[in-house]
């Protein structure tokens, strides 16, 4: 039974369960506050993620910082940010179903030790995942769907937004709306430090 985030941690850090361990220089565990009410899931590590050791921490992650900031969000206070898998696929692919079937019980154990109020799907792969099957980012994106007392909305990946600059406007909507749900189901996230 994992007890606490650092424990989770120290078994992830480790881990060998598929094949991504292999290529991996870091694992990407995750970032934030414990106690968060509000988590943000993507999909997996990228180059500079690996490298790092950090979830979004190159362009992609840039232009999440500032959506963050447009609402009053901050890793490092109000929010915690994780991946379906926590190490890179090889040359950016898609996370394989069965790497991200291995992973998952991570995954669920941050879920579990954090119990957010809402959480925010980070491009298709999450979305699908975690959300529904059929999940059509351009179609649901900024819509809330509650499961068992959770609040779970898909969103633009930002390294979409960056290839589609045209989607920005709706991405940055997607965080006003995800500011109104916070002010509605969780408002104490804004007192977080
Ligand atoms: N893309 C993701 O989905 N997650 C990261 O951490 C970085 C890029």
């Amino acid at each position: 039974m994992i007890q606490t985030m650092e424990q989770l941690r120290e078994t992830v850090c480790c881990c060998e369960k598929c094949g991504l361990a292999a290529t991996r220089h870091n694992v990407v565990f995750g970032v934030g506050n414990p106690r968060a009410k509000v988590m943000f899931i993507g999909e997996g590590p990228g180059e500079n993620e690996d490298l790092q050791g950090e979830p979004f921490v190159g362009r992609g992650g840039q232009l999440l910082d500032k959506l963050l900031t447009a609402v009053d969000l901050d890793r490092n206070k109000n929010i915690y940010i994780a991946n379906m898998v926590k190490c890179r696929p090889p040359k950016n692919r898609d996370p394989l179903p069965e790497e991200m079937e291995l992973c998952k019980p991570y995954l669920r154990s941050q879920v579990a030790l954090i119990r957010p109020k809402i959480i925010v799907c980070l491009g298709r792969v999450s979305a699908i995942q975690l959300i529904k099957q059929d999940f059509k980012v351009t179609r649901e994106h900024g819509q809330w769907f509650e499961k068992n007392g959770t609040w779970m909305m898909g969103t633009f990946h930002p390294a979409a937004l960056l290839r589609n600059p045209g989607q920005k406007p709706e991405g940055l909507n997607d965080f006003i709306a995800l500011r109104e749900k916070i002010l509605q189901v969780c408002p104490e996230v804004y007192g977080q430090q």
